[in-house]
């Protein structure tokens, strides 16, 4: 290494350490305004930078979109430097450069990497030597190296090159999948060790120095690619095991047997076991989406992920199991399906937050429909819901109130708020998908 990119190495690592370093964040979302606010509580420089022009003048007034963030938080950060912005050219004001934008699947299940594509290339003519970039999106192994680094490279007017070994001037690049996991707060942000690949040992180390002042364990690996297929092993992991238990739930319901308690014995033991609950089917932006990033890579190396797609097939056949069981359950009551009045508990993917992408409860809606179910919604974070990616529902918010005239109530998403005695007691029949109604006996519910 020379001396004169040695310390310019050893000068931005400083400025990591020691916050001086202005940090820039590329998608104002779920993942990216959590994390500028973490590191504007930790005394950096934060610029987040979005397309949407309402998200950058709520955060710029203070104001918050996310539920779980409250507007203190955005205005405390504004207090501390943090701003909003549209605009590119702020990228060249910027020491690293976080890209936390979406990677959603096209209609037909492949990768959709144009929010990434389009950042990168709106950002390649503002970077500048020694400036660190780092894509945390969710994406298959080879992206940094294969999608980021050319469009980097050939976007800048100034023909910077990425720098590889640690001789070499340029800008640094790196991966570091987000981890986050909304509504847990078992886990501070900052304990969840962060997993780092660089595209050479100048952006590891850099990487290694920036989150290394906001997490308490930073974990090198060896490239972008091994960082990136980290985050589709952790993501895989949970979609085949959730799998496991949702054919798990089926075959127990036919032998009688109650999953949920099975689970309940089985996590007893101390080692080489652990919990996966069935549901209605999978949601949220990453496991329902994740693991075909990695099927579809493999193709390219004549590979077929059978588990991935045993589990996709397994999952998304959970809201029709639903289907079925609220068929059978008004079929008790001697109703069919078509003309019932039924109302949906939840719309969210998950219990206690504001996040509706690729949520089971769309799915079981658009079905209850389609079979002539006359069908209503309850969900203290939403409001309406009007039309999404794959869904255009066009409902509002039903109170709780007179379930009586409910020929079913749904629980699809278990939200704490939700007072289960009571829907159980003023309904006619429950049909409870997340043993939400645990403990409680009454012939009016349906486990499933
Ligand atoms: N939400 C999660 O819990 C979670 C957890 C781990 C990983 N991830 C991954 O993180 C990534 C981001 O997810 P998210 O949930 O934050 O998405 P999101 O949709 O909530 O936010 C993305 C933001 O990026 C903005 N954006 C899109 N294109 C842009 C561009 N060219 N320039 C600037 N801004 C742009 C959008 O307006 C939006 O505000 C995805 O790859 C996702 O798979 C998400």
């Amino acid at each position: 290494m020379t001396t004169a990119q040695a310390s310019q190495l050893t000068g931005l690592k400083h400025k990591m350490e020691t916050r001086e370093a202005r940090i820039g964040i590329v998608g104002m979302g779920y993942v990216g305004l959590p994390l500028a606010l973490l590191f504007s509580g930790e005394r950096f420089r934060v610029t987040g930078f979005d397309i949407e022009p309402a998200k950058v003048n709520t955060l710029n007034s203070g104001g918050s979109y996310i539920v779980r963030i409250l507007p203190q938080s955005i205005q405390e950060a504004r207090s501390a430097g943090f701003h909003a912005t549209s605009d590119y050219g702020e990228i060249a004001q910027m020491d690293a450069v976080i890209i936390c934008v979406p990677t959603p699947l096209n209609e037909y299940h492949e990768p959709d990497l144009s929010y990434v594509t389009g950042t990168v290339e709106s950002i390649a003519p503002y970077i500048h030597e020694g400036q660190l970039i780092v894509l945390e999106s969710t994406t298959y192994p080879g992206t940094t190296e294969e999608v980021v680094v050319p469009l980097l490279e050939n976007g800048n007017p100034h023909g910077l090159k990425v720098a590889r070994g640690l001789d070499d001037a340029g800008v640094h690049v790196a991966f570091s999948p987000e981890r986050e996991d909304p509504g847990n707060e078992t886990v501070a942000r900052h304990d969840i060790p962060k997993v780092v690949g660089g595209c050479g040992p100048a952006a590891s180390q850099l990487a290694a120095a920036m989150y290394g002042s906001i997490f308490r364990r930073v974990v090198p690996v060896s490239s972008p690619s091994a960082a990136e297929m980290t985050k589709l092993l952790e993501n895989i992991y949970r979609c085949v095991n959730i799998a496991l238990v949702n054919e798990l739930k089926q075959l127990c319901m036919r032998m009688g047997i109650d999953i949920h308690e099975v689970i309940d014995a089985a996590k007893t033991k101390p080692f080489g076991f652990q919990a996966f609950y069935p549901g209605p089917g999978l949601g949220g932006h990453c496991i329902p989406i994740d693991p075909f990033y990695l099927s579809w890579k493999a193709r390219q190396f004549d590979f077929r992920t059978r588990f991935i797609e045993l589990a996709g097939e397994v999952n998304i056949a959970m809201p029709h199991f639903v289907l079925e069981q609220i068929a059978a359950g008004l079929n008790d009551h001697g109703k069919p399906i078509k003309g019932s009045k039924v109302l949906v508990l939840g719309l969210a993917y998950k219990r206690d937050i504001d996040d509706l992408r690729e949520s089971p409860s769309l799915e079981v809606i658009e079905l209850l429909r389609e079979k002539g179910a006359v069908v209503a919604y309850n969900d203290p974070f939403f409001p309406k819901v009007g039309r999404g990616r794959h869904y255009d529902l066009n409902m509002t918010n039903t109170p709780l109130d007179n379930l009586g005239q409910y020929d079913a109530v749904v629980i699809v998403t278990d939200h704490s708020a939700y007072d289960y005695k009571a829907i159980v007691e003023q309904s006619q029949l429950v049909v409870d998908t997340r043993n939400a109604t645990k403990g409680i006996e009454s012939a009016k519910i349906v486990r499933c």
